[in-house]
């Protein structure tokens, strides 16, 4: 595992940014794996600059999310395909038909889950996987407890992730309790993991990450398995290492 500190979360922007740039001109029909959350948005800021300045260019560029909330529908505010959209695919020349998301208001979802590993595997595995962590240690929505076999799933949400996903929603009723997410399998695949992480509340699920023991019950922990990850925190983050 790669670690690299940052002073601050624009730091940690900017260096996470230009990974992906590099992996874009170096590889520009990579298949590039997703996240969402606060923490990756000024990633994606990073890129539409660096799109704009025409230093990098998205059309051959595939990209695979890890999640999304089971139920909700594309067009809510909430839910990551907006989330995507707004943050980065409208403002990118990305080709929309190479752009991925679990369909969670899919009839089957199984099946959904099923393709959606399928996919995985047609378009040749993820060259590069971004990651947020949650404050419980989960990566994609992998909470506790879930088995590092899993490969894309219907989770039910931790209560504590309910509580910090419910910043997002006006009212906490409306937040969802399920999400379709990729698996631990999934995401140890990838060729290359990039985690980012900002902030003080993420410093203990950090710490577990690097230096606890690998186990279920943090499944970022998982990752230490994994020969090619680079975390990328702010100093706050690694107060705990
Ligand atoms: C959600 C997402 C994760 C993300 C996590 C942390 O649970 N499913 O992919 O890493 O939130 O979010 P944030 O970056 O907002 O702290």
């Amino acid at each position: 595992m790669r670690i690299i500190i940052t002073e601050n979360y624009e730091e940690m922007s900017f260096k996470a940014t230009q990974i992906l740039a590099s992996q874009v001109i170096l590889k520009p029909n990579s298949v590039l794996g997703l996240a969402t959350g606060s923490t990756p948005e000024g990633m994606y800021k990073g890129l539409i600059k660096y799109y704009r300045e025409k230093l990098i260019d998205f059309s051959l560029i595939t990209t695979i999310n890890l999640d999304e909330y089971y139920g909700i529908k594309a067009e809510n505010e909430q839910s990551y395909h907006y989330y995507m959209n707004k943050n980065l695919f409208s403002k990118i020349n990305i080709n929309k038909k190479n752009i991925h998301i679990p369909l969670s208001q899919a009839k089957d979802i199984e099946k959904e889950c099923k393709n959606y590993d399928h996919l995985i595997e047609s378009v040749g595995g993820i060259d590069l996987q971004v990651l947020g962590i949650g404050q419980n240690g989960h990566i994609g929505f992998n909470e506790p407890d879930i088995k590092f076999e899993a490969r894309t799933h219907l989770v039910n949400l931790d209560k504590s992730t309910i509580e910090a996903n419910s910043r997002f929603f006006n009212d906490s009723h409306d937040v969802p309790k399920m999400a379709i997410s990729m698996g631990i399998k999934n995401i140890m695949q990838s060729k290359k993991i990039v985690l980012l992480a900002s902030g003080i509340e993420k410093s203990e699920a950090i710490f577990q990450m690097v230096k606890g023991p690998i186990t279920p019950n943090l499944p970022a922990s998982v990752l230490q398995l994994h020969p090619d990850v680079v975390l990328i925190i702010d100093k706050k983050a690694a107060s705990k290492l």
